[in-house]
């Protein structure tokens, strides 16, 4: 626990995810509701550098609920990772009289609120809001669901096409770090496998598997890829099995972005509220570097340290669930 607040300010930072204006909204609201004065941040930790922060009214957060994006931008910032960059966004805050901060965005964006807030002692509470739903102390992460909506909808489709021209298809979905997204799409489409950055690509194994599927004559195949498989992606995945099998007609299809925008799931605007309000309540209480979660239904507070290093791993359960129903 620390020191008390008065004014704070809000930024996104990282990727977008949609449901952060959700987040954004809480926020502001909820300061309000409680007598703080409450700034946004524009651009993530370049707006801290650059002073781009303004006053946030209860009006400046309405009609947003329902929109994909960030009002208040985002960047990755190079800059914040140099000391002279952390002491100059630091004098930005002091001039706007600034002593908390709530960062909504994922790891990256925790470790830098980590190391601002060790060298000048100004609480920070992380939310996390990232489409990767990699970060560890939460069951949700802002944005995962309307990816994976988006990601779902979208192979369905391609499964019809699929099936009326028997063709193998190669689905490239987001995920540099990480295969949630991956998962729970090729899960919940039942796509025949899947590749994901946190197990090595037995591509021997694929290859046979598929033809074996070929001899059946199961002909639709779905593979869907995170972009950061070990092989390095869809295009290159198929390459691989076109060398193998040049008999078999195959597309690939990379969903892109898509996958980062449009409107919020209910589910998404919900733990973007719940978050958004836990956030400032932890800053009133005297919280210091925690980030705010949701595990069990339950508002969770995890040290920014852990849920920096402890990234969500997918179990083996998940692994053999997937096996088994797509077998
Ligand atoms: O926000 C997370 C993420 O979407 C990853 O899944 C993806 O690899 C990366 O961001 C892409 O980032 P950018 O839009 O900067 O290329």
């Amino acid at each position: 626990m620390g020191q008390k607040v008065s004014r704070i300010g809000v930024l996104t930072s990282g990727g977008d995810s949609p449901g952060m204006n959700a987040c954004i909204r809480a926020v502001v609201r909820t300061g309000l509701f409680h007598g703080l004065e409450v700034f946004g941040v524009l651009r993530g930790y370049s707006g801290m550098i650059d002073d781009e922060i303004q006053p946030m009214d209860s009006k400046s957060v309405a009609n947003i609920i329902q929109r994909g994006g960030t009002i208040l931008k985002t960047a990755r910032s190079k800059e914040f990772r140099t000391s002279e960059g952390r002491t100059r966004a630091y004098a930005n805050l002091q001039k706007h009289g600034i002593d908390g901060l709530v960062i909504i965005g994922g790891d990256g964006s925790f470790h830098g609120a980590k190391t601002f807030s060790n060298e000048f002692n100004i609480p920070c509470i992380g939310v996390p809001g990232t489409i990767d739903k990699d970060i560890a102390g939460t069951d949700f992460t802002i944005g995962f669901d309307t990816a994976v909506n988006t990601a779902v909808q979208a192979i369905d489709k391609i499964r019809d096409t699929a099936d009326a021209h028997d063709r193998l298809f190669i689905i490239e979905v987001m995920g540099r770090d990480a295969g949630y997204i991956a998962l729970h799409s090729g899960i919940s489409t039942g796509a025949e496998h899947i590749l994901i950055p946190e197990r090595k690509t037995d591509m021997e194994a694929l290859l046979i598997s598929l033809q074996e599927k070929e001899k059946r004559r199961k002909l639709v195949n779905l593979v869907v890829v995170a972009e950061g498989d070990d092989f390095g992606g869809a295009n290159e995945v198929s390459k691989i099995i076109r060398e193998r099998l040049p008999n078999t007609d195959i597309r690939v299809a990379i969903l892109g972005h898509i996958q980062r925008g449009g409107s919020p799931t209910c589910l998404d605007r919900v733990i973007a509220s719940r978050m958004g309000y836990a956030a400032v309540g932890s800053l009133i209480e005297g919280r210091h570097n925690v980030m705010v979660g949701i595990v069990n239904n339950r508002i969770h507070y995890t040290p920014l340290d852990n849920a920096v290093k402890a990234k969500q791993r997918i179990s083996e359960d998940w692994m053999k669930i997937f096996k088994i129903l797509a077998s």
